[in-house]
């Protein structure tokens, strides 16, 4: 830390343009009686804040559009901070229900550790994008267990809770209720038969589970049984008064989108909503064996649960009347939080802090269409990092662009000309060549300042946009916040080009160095304005400032902490600029357009002959389809005869260079499967010949191979699947199965 003179505040009380610069350097915990803003939040009764933001599933990778929302809160919460107001936010794990045990069966894990397992990665993501929870936490702790069955019974005390019969599936082998991720069967509209107890993912209905034809268990593939079962309702027609008197009260705080949903809920008139669930995974229901809460009631509750789990005053917090609750979310979330959220909670008749401002955001689609982990769509939280883009450029273009009144789009087009254009060309710019300059000329000493009216001017417009910055924030317009930050920006490196700095350093260099004061003080503006959307280039700024040790206030803004005499630090770049050849590769990589070596094609035997010249090759004609016909030599005489294959639909590599074996040509290579001398060739029989086999939605190959190219390439098998990295090879109508044990070679 460079300083010319330091008292104990860190600084020479001696302001350079305001004329309370000394006072604004101690913080003040009565904050606030400077900036009057007109809507100010310090003017209401609310003593303290808390923050939430939707609660992802536990074992779902949040993608950039889900970031949306839990960046807001975290971009809202850190602006609290700086004003000063007690504010506690809250994340977590959403882990109970049918998703996690899905997930969990799929990767051979109980769901208790499969809820570790993504626990872990999840805070990892969020750590990185350096959102600061104050806690964060999950639904399965035992704090939450705790307050969910005591809300459960104030509810059942006050009669809001009664039990109705469903009729369901059940399978008599495993003994439980089958939720309906759990059945599987062929799809009454395409056949396709993997379809889901909930949708057919080949095209794409959705289904009831009981609709589904030859239904069968996904655990043990027993054919499933309808029987009866009692659930229990909360009982929202009777709650529906009370909640309709509270959410007049304060819906002119949620935005509109959630306003008009509720009213829509509302106007339909509620019904009584069953709340358990015949699973394993979750809060066991009193008295109801087998049954578990539906993860809708546990995880909004999982809000106090968590602040429970780790703070002791957390009653301080949710039971009491001056304290605010906004909540971020999706808009698919709106119902669960205007609506259910409120009347579990209304029900028990205590004092539980209600929501107050709601924000809602639109969806977030990546170039024009969806992400999707599977299909290799799009960036998700575990790989933004790859991307060698910065946490800090990440929330800046989310937020920027954050879908507020309508879904905005991701593309990465329009990221590369964001950061080039506002962050290293406005924003990054401004911070750099200021500073460059006072250290070339003035060896990163501020001394002569004399403002003239012109700079008074001037001043005043920056100060009357800070205030305008707060105003939106207040508002939770995080994006027009964010723009209007940037205006000032724009603004400031206006002021520079006009007041050619450059030009006065020889003849006039007092009026040189008080332009750069000037400058040097927005910019330290700007460093607290941004904290809340780029803490780390907040910190960077602030340490080139030399004032990295001061701690960071809203009241801090207005032109008024630096004074005269003050010492900057050494300036560094802020954000580099995004190339085009780097774009492109970016595109590529997350553009779904990932590619698999091989061209795998179904093809029909349809004429079986021997190798004129060898025991153990037959000579196979096969169908491709439109591609027509071809001609393979296999060494399948031994485990199979003619009678068994002709016919076969068999899976063949169709872009590998023909060679002749043993004077016959062979034009490419069926697969088989080998384990322990036992031999299976792959099949699809429910494929026409001249399908195309896919791994994920992987491009296939269409280059011609060498057959150690194909060697390189790993194909195996597992659960019964023909597997390449954990993805299963399909067909567009079934997936490739094959009854030989896990790990067999393919060749
Ligand atoms: N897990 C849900 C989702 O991702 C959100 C749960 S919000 C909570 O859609 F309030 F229930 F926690
Ligand atoms: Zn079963």
């Amino acid at each position: 830390m460079k300083k010319v003179k330091q008292n104990n505040s860190g600084i020479k009380k001696s302001g350079i343009i305001q004329k309370d610069s000394q006072k604004t350097l101690t913080r003040k915990k009565s904050m606030n009686q400077k900036i009057s803003h007109k809507q100010s939040l310090v003017s209401k009764p609310f003593k303290r804040v808390i923050v939430t933001s939707a609660l992802p599933y536990v074992n779902n990778i949040v993608h950039l559009g889900n970031l949306v929302c839990i960046i807001s809160a975290d971009v809202y919460t850190r602006y609290l901070r700086l004003r000063d107001i007690p504010v506690i936010s809250i994340l977590g794990t959403d882990e109970h229900g049918t998703t996690s045990e899905v997930k969990a069966y799929e990767e051979g894990l109980t769901p208790a550790k499969l809820c570790d397992k993504y626990y872990a990665i999840q805070k990892d993501i969020y750590d990185w994008f350096e959102c600061a929870f104050d806690c964060f936490g999950r639904t399965s702790s035992l704090a939450n267990k705790e307050i969910t069955l005591h809300i459960f019974n104030e509810l059942l005390k006050h009669e809001y809770i009664k039990p109705q019969e469903l009729e369901q599936f059940y399978c008599n082998t495993c003994k439980r209720f089958l939720a309906d991720r759990f059945i599987g069967g062929h799809c009454p509209h395409c056949n396709y038969t993997e379809a889901k107890g909930d949708q057919c993912e080949c095209c794409g209905k959705l289904l009831e589970a009981t609709e589904l034809l030859h239904p069968q268990c996904k655990v043990c593939s027993a054919t499933p049984v309808l029987k009866k079962s009692t659930h229990l309702f909360i009982d929202l027609p009777r709650l529906e008064k009370p909640l309709w008197q509270w959410i007049n009260s304060v819906k002119n705080k949620w935005s509109t989108n959630a306003r008009t949903m509720t009213d829509a809920w509302l106007k339909d008139g509620l019904r009584p909503r069953c709340i358990t669930r015949d699973l394993l995974w979750g809060i066991p229901v009193p008295g109801y064996e087998g049954k578990v809460f539906y993860s809708w009631f546990d995880a909004p509750i999982g809000y106090i649960g968590i602040t429970k789990a780790s703070r002791g005053d957390w009653k301080l917090w949710w039971q009491s009347s001056d304290t605010r609750l906004v909540q971020f979310m999706g808009k698919d979330n709106i119902p669960f939080h205007t609506i259910l959220f409120p009347s579990f909670l209304l029900g028990t008749k205590e004092p539980w802090t209600l929501v107050n401002d709601l924000s809602v955001n639109e969806f977030l689609n990546y170039q024009g269409g969806q992400f999707s982990k599977s299909r290799h769509i799009g960036v998700f939280g575990d790989n933004a990092k790859e991307t060698g883009i910065s946490a800090d450029v990440w929330r800046y273009y989310l937020m920027i662009n954050r879908p507020q009144q309508t879904d905005s789009d991701f593309s990465w087009d329009d990221l590369q000309s964001k950061i080039n254009s506002e962050l290293v060309g406005n924003f990054g710019n401004l911070v750099n060549r200021t500073l460059t300059f006072v250290n070339r000329y003035f060896n990163g000493i501020i001394d002569k300042i004399k403002l003239e009216p012109q700079d008074q001017a001037f001043i005043a417009k920056v100060c009357a946009r800070e205030h305008i910055v707060g105003d939106l924030l207040e508002q939770i317009d995080l994006k027009e916040a964010l723009k209007e930050i940037m205006g000032i920006s724009r603004l400031a490196n206006q002021y520079f080009q006009e007041q050619e700095p450059w030009k006065l350093m020889n003849t006039h260099p007092v009026r040189a160095s008080s332009v750069l004061g000037v400058l040097v003080n927005i910019i330290k503006d700007l460093s607290i304005m941004i904290e809340p959307y780029m803490p780390s280039a907040a910190d960077k700024i602030r340490h080139q400032l030399g004032m990295g040790h001061l701690e960071l206030s809203w009241n801090h803004l207005g032109l008024k902490d630096l004074p005269q005499g003050y010492h900057i630090g050494t300036p560094q770049i802020l954000f580099a600029k995004l190339e085009d050849a780097y774009v492109k590769d970016l595109k590529v990589t997350y553009g779904g357009e990932r590619e698999f070596g091989l061209n795998l094609a179904v093809a029909k035997i349809t004429k079986i002959l021997d190798h004129p010249n060898a025991d153990k090759l037959y000579v196979l004609e096969i169908e491709l389809g439109a591609k027509g016909n071809r001609q393979l030599v296999a060494g399948l005489k031994k485990h199979y005869s003619k009678k068994d294959l002709l016919g076969k639909h068999i899976i063949i590599v169709a872009n590998l260079a023909h060679t002749t074996i043993r004077g016959i040509e062979s034009q490419g290579m069926l697969l088989a499967a080998e384990k322990d001398g036992d031999v299976k060739v792959l099949e699809a029989p429910n494929s026409d010949p001249g399908d195309e086999v896919r791994v994920s939605n992987w491009k296939n190959n269409t280059k011609q191979i060498t057959y150690e190219e194909f060697v390189s390439i790993m194909l195996t098998t597992k659960g019964n699947k023909v597997v390449h990295q954990d993805h299963v090879l399909h067909t567009h109508k079934e997936e490739i199965h094959i009854d030989i044990p896990d790990a067999a070679k393919i060749k």
